[in-house]
């Protein structure tokens, strides 16, 4: 099954999760940027993330390739931002506009997921959803934990 995982990271968390699943499946690997990416504090993330949410903004995204055509599954992950995915992935799914795939969707959470999956899932109406999984800060985590937990979250793709 061909496979791409794209996902958006500011901390690398996710960015933790979508290579680990890109190992186990040989996928492709997307990494969304934003266009205004630079250097923030952790009050400045926090500002400028949640007011992109709050605002509904979707931010430009550096160039990227991808040709959902080719692709049977689609791994999509985010980091939740104020309950909701983070919006640059929300800019990658309306510039796309993906339809009809197969797709698997994670996000990374600092505890608290509250209703990003539920909104993640309302952003890819029209397809497929095959499987969720949510991860709490897996960078600072037990990593043979955290592996242990997406080779079980592959698996049940089959
Ligand atoms: C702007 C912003 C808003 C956040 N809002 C939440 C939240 O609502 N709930 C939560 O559990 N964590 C929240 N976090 C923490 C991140 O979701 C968490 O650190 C995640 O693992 C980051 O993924 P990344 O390292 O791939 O960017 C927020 C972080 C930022 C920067």
């Amino acid at each position: 099954m061909k496979t791409a995982v794209i996902f958006y990271s500011l901390d690398g968390n996710c960015t933790f999760v979508a290579e680990e699943i890109k190992n186990r499946l040989n996928a492709d690997m997307i990494q969304l940027r934003t266009k205004d990416e630079k250097k923030r504090g952790k009050i400045g993330k926090l500002f400028w993330g949640c007011i992109m949410v709050f605002s509904g903004k979707k931010p430009p995204l550096k160039p990227y390739s991808f040709d959902s055509s080719i692709y049977e599954l689609l791994i999509i992950g985010a980091p939740v931002w104020a309950d909701s995915p983070a919006p640059p992935v929300k800019t990658f799914i309306s510039e796309t506009g993906i339809s009809g795939k197969k797709i698997a969707l994670f996000v990374c959470h600092g505890g608290g997921k509250g209703g990003s999956q539920e909104k993640f899932k309302a952003l890819l109406a029209g397809n497929e959803i095959i499987a969720e999984a949510d991860f709490h800060e897996p960078v600072k985590k037990n990593k043979d934990e955290v592996k242990r937990q997406i080779e079980d979250w592959v698996k049940s793709f089959n």
